[in-house]
């Protein structure tokens, strides 16, 4: 029987550092939004573990929504255009509102959905991504809680999906050679 951790070459990060690094991550939410209520959104579909693992990480009250959207419209991301597949259910004006994601690659998404979200009056809107890769930035996207930054290779695991694969691992790796060809 094979593996699904077979297909990767190389884990950057273990089921452990993860927990780890959103537990950091918690902390520093709460700190940051004592005293305020907080809503958390999540980007589907690659950040639904973040949005597990950090929320639960939080032992302070919020709420918690989910966003789908499409940041490929016609083929390539660079095509720009993104589509909201499924909207808010809360109204986030007067809110602090925090987008959760698992990771920020050219930032098309990111940047384009908090200019969308800024335009309906929250508080305040910021970002959680627990991955960057600050060489493959293409728009302004700022985060406020940034997990780890990595270099520019095709990582898969904790919700990022090669070709809708891999989404399930627990660690985050970099995938093997053999599973292209
Ligand atoms: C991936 C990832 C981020 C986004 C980052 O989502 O989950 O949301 O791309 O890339 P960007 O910074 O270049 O926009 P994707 O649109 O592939 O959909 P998914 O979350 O359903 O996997
Ligand atoms: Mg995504």
């Amino acid at each position: 029987a094979s593996s699904v951790e077979n297909d990767l070459v190389d884990i950057l990060f273990t089921e452990e550092q993860i927990l780890e690094k959103l537990d950091e991550m918690a902390r520093r939410i709460e700190a940051d939004y004592e005293g305020q209520e907080l809503l958390v959104v999540g980007v589907l579909r690659g950040a639904i573990m973040v949005m597990a693992d950090l929320s639960r990480a939080l032992t302070r009250h919020v709420e918690t929504d989910w966003m789908a959207v499409s940041s490929y419209g016609s083929g390539t991301k660079s095509s720009g255009v993104v589509r909201i597949l499924k909207d808010l259910d809360t109204d986030i004006s007067g809110k602090h509102v925090l987008v959760v994601d698992e990771i920020i690659d050219t930032g098309l998404t990111l940047s384009w959905l908090i200019s969308n979200l800024t335009s309906r009056g929250p508080a305040s809107v910021e970002i959680a991504t627990l991955l960057r890769k600050p060489e493959a930035l293409a728009m302004p996207v700022t985060p406020k809680y940034v997990g780890w930054d990595i270099p520019n290779e095709f990582v898969v695991g904790y919700g990022l999906d090669y070709q809708e694969r891999y989404r399930n691992l627990r660690c985050i790796g970099t995938l093997a050679p053999h599973v292209y060809s």
